[in-house]
């Protein structure tokens, strides 16, 4: 074993050399060791901390996720506020631009062009070399505090031996094309809705509470401008540029000087073609003066500095015919029809549909079968139908109608008053079933690990499981007899199908995903109700009666409880020996020390985790809701506060700290 003095050593050693691949790896994108060299060096580090957990710092590269998720994030004030830019659509309002420019400059001006990144701003702190923040731009003065999860982007150093002692930057983080594609596909796998396009996709990736999602989203980030930097000074754009990438940060490589607008023009068109040959989208360039100096006299409106503008790049639009019009069942039942579209190239993919979203859309766009039509992509991935060109129409299309049963199980559709879709009303229907299922098992409702969609698609389709409760009669023989299930896999399934039985009421009426009951609607039914039994008695006028629970709900759960299927299904599942009361006789909340007390939390308690509180609450009669407003009655502020806490005092709200809370719940 190593002396503490020698492990020091190897320690800084490993971390500079990693660092130093990370640097080639992902932002130059040239390794010069193999993965698993790389792998080696990060294991050998790994367990020098394990062994020596004193030598683990902070900007340790085995540091990148860390920590528990948040329960919010914290405000951060930016150092200045962060302006955005105008937009110029055509060269000649870069013209004006360069024009206006010039007029205020007196003479001649450079400037620098800089790729637009789609993504979104964040602003980065370097203490002493130690990334210390990172946030998110919000409305430009107050962002989020998202430092945890950027710092699990493997592009972005977290220290930089060279920088001054204080070094804030502001740059774009994004998601490639190549991600977001494999990152919807998953989403898709797992019944979950996809992302539009990549910049969604990151600001969702980014927003996240819990860093180890954000950790599992590959996102990176490039550098464009310096806000602050203790005793460096600079002239230019270009030398900011040419800084960032000296001190280590990453910076998109296609930055480039021009000496004048035509220049600056040219440029903007030359990437307007070669826009998709980037692994990222950009949805237009940049351009900047390059003298500082100058950008300062030319200072800035409300909104947007005089000295910058976005050229964005047009939407691109191409002509295509409809081959057909396809109806697919969501996970909810909804029909929607998809037009199959003869293979296009459009913003640098291929696409073959379109979707038409409803029937009332295909009537006011008349668009028919065999039309030629202009398919546009607008950044998102799944182009839509701009218009249909009339004048090539022949004579031979056909009008499309949505059909009267689901092309999926056969059931009759439904189109209910004043609503645009059109449902499938089976029960059985297998699109939905397999979505049920997943509903079914998943955290909040019987919580059944180890149950995807993989399996749930290969259990419906062999008719192992035609309803929920046949979870629970499949024996090892069956489940062993799936794709890539062993003996050992087929046991950990039985218990986790097993342990489910008891997860109690509340998630069980959660899990029978009855229309507009979410989490918390299950929760007060279980509470109010104490049984299966029970709720499948109530009238609409008992259900209406609790506070919580309006006429959408209540009607949606008495029609649910007169099927013959949930009777069935129901029985089955109290064959199977699943719980369906409530622990506790339901006590009236009336009575309880906090009934009709409403309470907000924010930051975090030393002595209650934050769903420990709200349970406590919720067990005294209060009740907890997520935002502060007038009808709030404490609000209780933890370590760290976020803007709730603000809020509050605005609206002056009692606020208790948690000696007070403690004191409120004891009483
Ligand atoms: S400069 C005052 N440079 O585009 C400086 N912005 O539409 C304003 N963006 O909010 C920003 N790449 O999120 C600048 N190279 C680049 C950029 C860039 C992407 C984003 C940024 C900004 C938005 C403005």
């Amino acid at each position: 074993m190593l002396s503490l003095q020698e492990a020091r050593k190897r320690v800084e050693e490993l971390r500079r050399e990693i660092r130093e691949h990370d640097y080639y790896y992902y932002v130059l994108d040239n390794p010069r060791i193999s993965d698993r060299e790389y792998d080696a060096l990060v294991r050998e580090l790994e367990n020098l901390e394990r062994q020596y957990p004193e030598l683990i710092t902070p900007d340790s590269p085995t540091q990148r996720v860390g920590g528990e998720p948040l329960s919010e994030f914290k405000t951060v004030r930016h150092p200045m506020p962060l302006l955005s830019l105008a937009n110029a659509f055509e060269p000649a309002e870069l013209k004006d631009f360069d024009r206006r420019v010039r007029q205020l400059a007196g003479a001649q001006v450079d400037y620098v062009v800089e790729p637009k990144i789609d993504g979104l701003t964040v602003v980065l702190t370097y203490e002493n070399g130690v990334l210390v923040q990172g946030a998110t731009r919000g409305d430009g003065t107050v962002g989020e505090d998202v430092t945890e999860n950027l710092r699990t982007i493997r592009m972005l150093p977290l220290s930089l031996p060279d920088a001054p002692p204080r070094l804030v930057v502001r740059g774009e983080a994004f998601m490639s094309k190549k991600a977001f594609l494999r990152l919807n596909e998953e989403r898709d796998s797992r019944g979950e809705l996809p992302f539009a396009n990549p910049r969604n996709a990151a600001a969702g990736s980014i927003r996240q509470l819990d860093p180890r999602i954000t950790a599992s989203r590959p996102l990176g980030v490039f550098t464009y401008q310096v806000l602050v930097s203790e005793g460096v000074s600079l002239e230019s754009q270009a030398e900011v540029l040419k800084y960032l990438e000296q001190v280590g940060l990453p910076v998109q490589e296609h930055c480039r000087h021009c000496r004048n607008i035509d220049e600056v023009i040219d440029y903007c068109k030359d990437w307007n073609e070669k826009r998709h040959s980037l692994p990222y989208e950009i949805d237009g360039m940049v351009v900047k003066v390059n003298s500082l100096r100058l950008q300062d006299a030319l200072g800035s409106t409300a909104k947007s500095p005089r000295w910058a503008i976005a050229y964005k790049f047009p939407a691109e639009q191409v002509v295509t015919r409809i081959l057909d019009i396809m109806v697919r069942v969501g996970r909810t039942g909804v029909l929607t029809p998809t037009a199959i579209l003869e293979p296009v190239q459009v913003g640098g993919v291929t696409v073959s549909r379109a979707t038409l979203h409803n029937e009332d859309m295909i009537r006011e766009k008349d668009i028919r079968i065999g039309d030629f039509v202009v398919v546009q992509r607008a950044g998102d991935v799944i182009p839509e139908v701009v218009r249909v060109l009339t004048e090539r129409r022949t004579g031979e299309e056909r009008e499309f109608r949505m059909p009267d049963r689901c092309p999926e199980c056969g059931s009759r559709v439904v189109r209910p008053e004043g609503e645009v879709a059109v449902r499938c009303t089976g029960i059985a229907c297998p699109a939905q079933l397999k979505e049920l299922i997943l509903h079914f098992v998943s955290r909040d409702g019987m919580d059944i690990e180890g149950i995807g969609p993989a399996l749930v698609t290969q259990l419906v389709d062999r008719r192992l499981v035609e309803d929920p409760a046949d979870l629970y009669f499949l024996n090892k023989a069956e489940i062993i007899g799936l794709e890539r299930m062993g003996e050992k896999s087929a046991e950990n399934l039985l218990r986790a199908i097993e342990k489910s039985k008891g997860r109690g009421l509340a998630p069980l009426l959660f899990a029978l995903g009855i229309r507009f009951v979410g989490t918390r609607a299950a929760e007060i039914l279980a509470e109010r109700f104490g049984s299966m039994e029970a709720l499948s008695r109530a009238s609409a006028e008992e259900l209406t009666a609790i506070p919580e629970i309006g006429p959408k709900i209540a009607a949606s759960i008495v029609a649910f409880f007169q099927e013959d299927q949930t009777r069935q299904v129901i029985e089955k599942l109290r064959q199977a020996g699943v719980k369906m009361e409530q622990e506790k006789p339901a006590a009236d909340p009336r009575h309880l020390p906090l009934s009709g007390k409403q309470f907000v939390l924010t930051g975090t308690l030393s002595s209650f985790t934050r769903s420990e509180a709200e349970e406590l609450i919720r067990r005294l009669g209060g009740k907890v809701s997520s935002s502060v407003s007038k009808k709030t009655d404490y609000v209780v502020v933890g370590e760290n506060p976020g803007q709730k806490y603000v809020r509050a005092r605005e609206l002056g709200i009692t606020i208790l700290d948690e000696a007070g809370f403690l004191d409120l719940v004891s009483s």
